[in-house]
């Protein structure tokens, strides 16, 4: 059952302080794994685990290991071989999956992936016009996003060329969450940046998940990036194991 309309999708994007529980978006991993064409192996072999709204979670683990694989059927983009994936109670092979890849998860990576030609502020509103949100609304939100994320209005109108990786980055996290997705994926996010950019990006992601309620989940190979999760799991030859979480978690 979908809890998300794309109206109140986007009545998610209070960009106030204080704490916001309003979706739930929990995914729920059942023994799933993933076998690609012609493979000899499973890149991922009998996952099981949930994922929940108001934590961070970090999943480390070798070159090869499966990291990937596994958050693109959480992104929705492959379905599990065996197996199943849970959002909210429901199979996503009963969902519409478009509209989950659309509303439910968003996405960031290592390269920041920006669209070019389009300004900063553009590149936010992108996904609310895309949702029928008014361009008018959709610049005031994008402005408040970028905001949130620590970007100066002197830097709205630039283009992403025109940024520090990290800034490009913080635009990235304003983007995903413009589309009012709380369910936050990333795949080394931090790969390309220092460590004073590492530092303030797991921090916006820390507060999103710990203060806005969101569920994000971060593939990383950088053991002090997954210090800063709650949870971490490591990924060995396809499996997914728990290896640390915080007291209290
Ligand atoms: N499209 C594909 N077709 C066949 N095999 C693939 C495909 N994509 C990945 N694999 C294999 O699946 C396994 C897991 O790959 P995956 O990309 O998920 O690993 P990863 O943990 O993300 O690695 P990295 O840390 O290098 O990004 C690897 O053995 C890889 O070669
Ligand atoms: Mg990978």
């Amino acid at each position: 059952m979908w809890r998300l309309k794309s109206k109140t999708n986007n009545d998610n994007l209070n960009t106030d302080s204080g704490k916001e529980y309003l979706t739930m978006s929990t995914l729920e991993l059942n023994d799933i794994s993933y076998k690609y064409n012609n493979a000899q192996t499973r890149a991922v072999s009998n996952a099981a685990c949930k994922f929940e709204p108001g934590h961070l979670y970090a999943i480390v683990g070798p070159s090869g290991s499966g990291k990937s694989t596994l958050l693109s059927m959480l992104a929705g983009l492959d379905l599990p071989t065996d197996g199943e994936i849970h959002y909210d109670g429901e199979s996503l092979t009963k969902l519409d999956l478009d509209r989950y890849r659309r509303e439910s998860v968003t996405m960031i990576f290592q390269q920041f992936q920006l669209f070019p030609l389009f300004t900063i502020t553009e590149n936010v509103c992108f996904p609310m016009e895309l949702q029928g949100v008014q361009p008018r609304d959709a610049k005031v939100k994008a402005e408040k996003l970028l905001e949130s994320v620590g970007i100066t209005k002197e830097q709205f109108k630039r283009f992403p060329s025109k940024l520090s990786g990290g800034e490009q980055q913080r635009v990235a996290i304003a983007r995903s969450l413009a589309t009012g997705a709380k369910i936050l994926l990333a795949d080394e996010p931090t790969g390309n940046l220092d460590v004073a950019n590492t530092e303030k990006i797991m921090a916006i992601l820390s507060k999103l998940a710990r203060d806005k309620g969101y569920c994000v989940i971060v593939v990383t190979h950088d053991m002090d990036v997954a210090n800063a999760a709650d949870i971490v799991y490591q990924m060995r030859d396809g499996q997914l194991k728990e290896v640390s979480r915080l007291a209290g978690v």
